[in-house]
């Protein structure tokens, strides 16, 4: 089931895309900035809204000053969430905040990146600093966002090891883990140690139990709370925390790991627009692999 609405227009800087496919983001429904103009809540309400943010698609036309990308070109991206989504046939979107899509993927999974990737880009590039031949260590590797931290590392040219699920060893080795480890009957601290990088997507006792396997210098970059400061100078580590933005150029990045090989998209499903709803409830009901994407047209 959806509704009609208008068909939005592209002020200056932005573009209007005809939206192919769009993708969800866990707990995006209870966000602040998914109901209001502002990511705290205060502004006011901007109800009805359309929900997924992540989007691969063709532009349809260009606001003013708007050079590139031009009518035609196929894009993705992610879209501030104090902005409409793309779960639509259009959306309108800040140019500056897109970038061309991965050529060697179709619209759909292409969808499935850039949230999650972004995420996992920014937590190796640019708050690890990641160099080839050091070990991460990713909790929670099987997760949306694991996912992406387990490829890119590995293609980065680092050593994995990732704590998954006794049913997702396997999956997680897929992606390119050297070592996984179950993080319910096993504990990781028995398996690794001097590590130079924790990503950790958990939290909780596996975030604060992860300072002990780094090595001095190392460093823990956490997407789930900001980590304890003085337990990282207590092990002399670096501690950091940090919110995803939109970001062209870890978007251009992206699309060349997925050309060149190095990073694939996982789709836990496929839905037609129609269904957005159910992908919504799967999403806080059922295990999955991958993202829940929403096939917007062909
Ligand atoms: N700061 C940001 O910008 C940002 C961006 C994206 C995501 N996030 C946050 O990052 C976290 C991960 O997101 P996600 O989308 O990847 O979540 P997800 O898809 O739910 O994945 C979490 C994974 O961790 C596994 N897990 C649970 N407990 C574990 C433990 N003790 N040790 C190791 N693995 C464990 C889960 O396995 P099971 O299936 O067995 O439960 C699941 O595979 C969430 O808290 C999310 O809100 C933050």
């Amino acid at each position: 089931m959806y509704e009609e609405a208008p068909r939005p227009k592209p002020g200056p800087g932005e573009v209007l895309v005809a939206v192919k496919a769009a993708s969800m983001t866990p707990h995006e429904l209870t966000w602040p900035a998914t109901w209001t103009h502002t990511s705290d809540g205060t502004g006011p309400e901007r109800t009805p809204i359309i929900p997924s943010h992540e989007f691969s698609g063709v532009v349809a036309e260009s606001g003013a000053g708007v050079e590139s990308p031009v009518e035609g070109d196929a894009v993705y991206g992610l879209i501030p969430f104090v902005r409409d989504g793309a779960a639509a046939e259009y959306v309108v979107l800040p140019a500056a905040v897109l970038a061309p899509k991965p050529a060697t993927v179709d619209h759909d999974h292409a969808a499935a990146l850039p949230l999650a990737a972004s995420s996992a880009w920014q937590a190796l590039v640019d708050h690890a600093d990641l160099q080839a031949g050091q070990h991460v260590l990713v909790q929670g590797g099987a997760g949306g966002v694991g996912i992406f931290v387990v490829q890119l590392a590995a293609g980065l040219g680092a050593r994995v090891s990732a704590t998954a699920a006794a049913g997702d060893l396997g999956f997680v080795k897929g992606l390119g883990a050297e070592q996984v480890i179950d993080y319910a009957h096993d504990r990781f601290e028995d398996h690794v140690r001097d590590v130079d990088v924790v990503v950790d997507l958990v939290g909780g006792a596996a975030q604060s139990r992860s300072w002990s396997v780094l090595r001095p210098g190392g460093v823990l970059v956490t997407l789930v709370t900001p980590p304890d400061q003085q337990e990282a100078a207590r092990y002399g580590v670096r501690g950091a925390y940090f919110i995803v933005e939109p970001n062209q150029n870890a978007l251009r990045s992206i699309a060349e790991f997925v050309d060149d090989g190095r990073l694939r998209p996982v789709l836990d499903r496929v839905l037609p627009l129609s269904e957005t709803r159910l992908g919504y409830e799967a999403l806080e009901t059922a295990k999955r692999h991958g993202k829940i994407v929403i096939h917007v047209a062909d």
